[in-house]
């Protein structure tokens, strides 16, 4: 049974517009993907059903067999972390050690576990030096950290990072690649949304493609940047190198910084 299982899924937000329409995925264990797509195509909203933040107005979602109507957030939250798009609306203590603190002390979690999560989060989001700031002087791009961090305090087993690349320098990309490889080493299940398609092509083997409140297609990010029609209808723009590779008339997949290199040393 998939880990993650979205049966035929519908979502009307209360005011009746509706943000989701006839989705149907499902998600294994220890994958990992990225969810992308314009602005308002319904990423969110998707992503917020997998933890029983919104419940489908119609069809089924079904988390580690858990059917997310039957369930609290609070009980599904055990299970699947979310880092809200926005730190802003999930950060309310005044220190950055607190804030990570909080969850797994929420939890339960004893003494020695809470401390050996705290220092493992802290470590793999590099906030170890930060651990006595508020959050609030410190930038955005760190904020976000703060909630991931905060996240993986929990020990959830399924992560849905919203938008954690919005922001971020060379050194928060790189940041969020080692992390995503050690919470992948450890099993972990990921889904992340993005709208940076260079940081797509160089992490994930699955690629979500959303618009106009569906889901239209899941598949490699090779493919997905190859096809003229789907880039069209979903409005996405291929990482740049593929359109330097394609205005240069170069006929080869070349996708990375690495992989052009590469095809101007073997034609040497
Ligand atoms: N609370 C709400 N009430 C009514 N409509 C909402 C609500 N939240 C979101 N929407 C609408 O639902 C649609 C999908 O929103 P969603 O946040 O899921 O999109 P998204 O793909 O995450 O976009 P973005 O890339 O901008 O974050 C949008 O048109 C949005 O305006
Ligand atoms: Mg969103």
């Amino acid at each position: 049974m998939a880990l993650i299982e979205f049966k035929d899924v519908s979502f009307q937000y209360p005011n009746g517009f509706s943000a989701v329409e006839h989705v149907s995925f499902s998600i294994e264990q220890g994958e990992s993907i990225a969810i992308v797509g314009q602005n308002g195509a319904g990423k969110t909203t998707t992503v917020k059903m997998m933890n029983g933040l919104l419940k489908p107005t119609e069809g089924t979602v079904v988390v580690d067999g858990m059917d997310t109507r039957s369930f609290t957030a609070a009980q599904l939250s055990r299970k699947t972390g979310y880092v809200f798009q926005n730190p802003d609306d999930q950060i309310f203590h005044n220190t950055v050690g607190d804030e990570i603190r909080f969850g797994p002390q929420v939890l339960g979690f004893d003494r020695e576990k809470t401390e050996t999560l705290v220092k493992f989060a802290a470590q793999v989001t590099g906030l170890e030096k930060d651990m006595d700031e508020n959050p609030y002087n410190l930038p955005l791009s760190i904020r976000k950290f703060v909630t991931i961090a905060s996240v993986i305090a929990m020990d959830v087993d399924i992560f849905v990072l919203d938008e954690p690349t919005a922001g971020q320098d060379q050194y928060g990309i790189r940041t969020l690649e080692t992390m995503l490889k050690i919470l992948r080493e450890k099993g972990k299940t990921i889904i992340t949304i993005t709208h940076d398609m260079e940081y797509v092509v160089n992490n994930f083997e699955k690629v979500m493609v959303m618009a106009h409140k569906n889901l239209l297609r899941v598949d490699h990010p090779r493919k997905i940047f190859m096809e003229d029609a789907l880039l069209e209808e979903s409005m996405l723009i291929p990482p740049y190198i593929s359109s330097l590779v394609k205005d240069l008339g170069i006929k080869e997949d070349v996708f990375t910084q690495e992989e052009i290199i590469e095809y101007y040393l073997s034609r040497k």
